[in-house]
């Protein structure tokens, strides 16, 4: 008897985790994820999407999923549904910038100008 509740309370939370999975999206995304990058030297960099974005009090999805048209930014077009690295790959080229440059340019250029946010590796990339 006593094994049998020790072996649910063991999977109970493993269930729960299987159950949850399918329903992740950018409401519960923590850091950004860094399977685009072949080479991992640094922790995945916390990003809690929609706190952050509401916090920053940021209006257009296109301020990052944008949408460019021969080197121009289309202002009513928006690239939610892509993920960065299906158009920045590791190396870039031309005007397009390579994958980590894309995001470090985002998301440290944003704080840089509006003096806001962090722009030091180690409080991106939190081990
Ligand atoms: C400050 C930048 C930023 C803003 C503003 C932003 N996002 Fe995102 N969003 C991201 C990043 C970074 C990712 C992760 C992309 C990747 O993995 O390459 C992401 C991922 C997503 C995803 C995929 C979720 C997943 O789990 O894979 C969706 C959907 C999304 N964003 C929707 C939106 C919508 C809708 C808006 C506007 C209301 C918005 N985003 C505004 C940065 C932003
Ligand atoms: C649909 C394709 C596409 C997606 C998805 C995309 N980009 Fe881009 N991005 C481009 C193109 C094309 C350029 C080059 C623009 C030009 O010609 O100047 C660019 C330029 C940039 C630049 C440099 C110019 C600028 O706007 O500052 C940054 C930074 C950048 N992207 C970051 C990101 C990030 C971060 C994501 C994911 C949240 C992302 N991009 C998603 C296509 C895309
Ligand atoms: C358009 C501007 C802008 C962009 C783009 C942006 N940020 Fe921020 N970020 C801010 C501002 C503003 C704050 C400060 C918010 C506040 O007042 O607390 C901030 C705060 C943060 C913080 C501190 C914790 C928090 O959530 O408040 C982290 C971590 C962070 N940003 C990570 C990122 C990452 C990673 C990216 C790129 C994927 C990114 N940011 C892109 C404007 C931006
Ligand atoms: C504003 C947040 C931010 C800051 C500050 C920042 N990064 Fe990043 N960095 C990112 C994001 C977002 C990515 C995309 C993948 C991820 O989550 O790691 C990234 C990716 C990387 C990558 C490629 C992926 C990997 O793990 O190898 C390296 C290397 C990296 N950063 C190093 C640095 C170094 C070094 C510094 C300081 C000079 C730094 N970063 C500062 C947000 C940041």
């Amino acid at each position: 008897m006593m094994m049998k509740w020790l072996k649910l309370i063991l999977i109970a939370p493993a269930l729960v985790g299987i159950i949850l999975l399918p329903a992740f999206s950018q409401e519960d995304m923590e850091v950004v994820d860094d399977g685009g990058f072949s080479k991992k030297q640094r922790p995945p960099a916390i990003f809690r999407h929609d706190e952050h974005n509401e916090k920053a009090e940021i209006e257009d999805c296109n301020e990052c999923h944008h949408v460019y048209e021969e080197g121009k930014k289309l202002e009513d077009e928006s690239s939610e549904d892509q993920i960065c690295s299906e158009c920045h790959d590791e190396k870039g080229s031309g005007n397009t910038p390579g994958l980590r440059k894309a995001f470090h340019t985002n998301c440290k250029g944003c704080h840089l100008e509006q003096n806001k946010g962090p722009i030091m590796c180690g409080t991106c990339h939190v081990r």
